[in-house]
């Protein structure tokens, strides 16, 4: 391989332009975040992340009857499968909760005739797979708790049936609006791991099922969608905010990462978050439990302080989940819910415009020799 190759190699392609897109943008000066044009922070006040579904997806915002037709077969679509429901039954209560979802779509898949469909078609999939796998994953969570699926309140949003799948109730008006607003700022995130993994994938004529596999498998490390989980478990170690000062502090000190904070991409803070601890701060307050949000922005000011770190949209998301009552191992899953929606648009797009994705690496083995007879090795 050429030298020039080598000194443009970029160790984790950081800033390393893969593609085009129309469907997310990242502004460089302001560090907003985009959703084809639209500011996500400003959809998130104004819109139901079924209205954000049909945007990334559909290419526009959607007319009121377009909405109704989406929220409907949202609806429609959610029965899941008797031989789903088998393989659901069979996993371990103690798996992980991302590759039971992992494992639901790849399930799905098996038992469509999946051919190379067209990209009307595969807007159907998607709206099929975006419907089960909330009632898949929590099938799977209470069943083999030894509990029943919790029934489903009619005319509830998307992200608000999810929340009373988990809990059992129905939510109020502001607990939905804040789960809601996280759907619809974990929609979309432009080029990141899990989504140019699921255009790798749907590069190659795969299908839609094994496109979003690829981006579920990719989300649930610890850098990337399981960060939320960490932060929390982090945040919950101490027991105020003087023990979090003092914790951090020595985490620091041992350089260890503290999850939650630090991007790829913004420098100077996720616009997400500041979204996100609002509601942190609103529902501390509305549940009676301000000493964990405290705790969680003492973690922030030294962070801040000694790492110059601001937090990313992970940190304040984990707090409203779990004032929301929601349980940690379900909080990465969460973002694939609503991220499914963002991987399938891009799958879309890379459809629509296909050239197969395959870089190249800089070669740093052995050099060129010959095989030696197994005598002589
Ligand atoms: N805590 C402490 N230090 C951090 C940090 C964090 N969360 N994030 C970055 N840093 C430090 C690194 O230790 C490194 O310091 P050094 O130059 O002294 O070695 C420097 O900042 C650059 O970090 P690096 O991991 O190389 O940057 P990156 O662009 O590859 O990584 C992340 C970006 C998101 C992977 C990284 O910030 C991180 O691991 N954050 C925690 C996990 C997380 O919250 N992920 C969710 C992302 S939305």
């Amino acid at each position: 391989m050429s030298t020039t190759m080598t000194e443009e190699l970029k160790k984790g392609l950081e800033d390393v332009v893969a593609g085009t897109t129309t469907i997310c943008n990242i502004n460089s000066d302001t560090e907003s975040l985009l959703y084809r044009g639209y500011s996500a922070v400003d959809l998130a006040e104004k819109t139901t992340f079924e209205e954000v579904i049909h945007l990334l997806v559909e290419g526009k915002l959607p007319k009121k009857r377009e909405l109704k037709r989406l929220t409907k077969l949202l609806i429609q679509e959610r029965k899941l499968p008797k031989s789903l429901v088998k393989v659901l039954k069979n996993i371990p209560k103690t798996s992980n909760p991302m590759d039971v979802l992992r494992t639901s779509v790849s399930y799905m898949g098996t038992i469509d005739e999946i051919k190379q469909i067209s990209i009307e078609d595969t807007k159907q999939v998607v709206y099929s797979i975006m419907a089960k796998l909330p009632f898949a994953l929590m099938t799977w969570y209470h069943l083999s708790r030894g509990q029943d699926v919790p029934k489903i309140s009619k005319n509830i949003s998307y992200a608000g049936r999810f929340l009373q799948l988990v809990t059992g109730k129905e939510p109020d008006s502001f607990d939905e609006k804040a789960i809601n607003t996280s759907f619809i700022l974990y929609a979309e995130h432009e080029f990141n791991a899990s989504t140019f993994c699921a255009r790798v994938t749907a590069s190659t004529l795969s299908d839609i099922y094994s496109a979003i596999t690829s981006g579920i498998g990719t989300l649930k490390g610890s850098l990337h969608g399981g960060a939320n989980e960490e932060a929390m478990n982090l945040i919950l170690r101490f027991k105020d905010p003087q023990e979090a000062e003092s914790g951090i502090i020595d985490m620091l000190n041992r350089k260890e990462k503290i999850m939650g904070f630090g991007h790829r991409v913004y420098k100077k803070g996720d616009t997400r978050s500041h979204v996100m601890k609002k509601y942190a701060q609103e529902l501390a307050q509305k549940k009676g439990n301000t000493k964990l949000f405290e705790t969680a922005e003492r973690i922030e000011k030294i962070v801040r302080e000694r790492k110059g770190l601001p937090p990313n949209a992970d940190f304040y998301s984990a707090v409203v989940y779990y004032l929301l009552g929601i349980p940690i191992p379900l909080y990465t899953p969460i973002f694939v819910l609503s991220r499914t929606s963002g991987w399938s648009a891009h799958v879309l797009e890379q459809m629509s415009d296909n050239k197969l994705i395959r870089p190249r690496s800089v070669y740093q083995g052995p050099p060129p020799r010959e095989v030696p007879s197994i005598e002589r090795r």
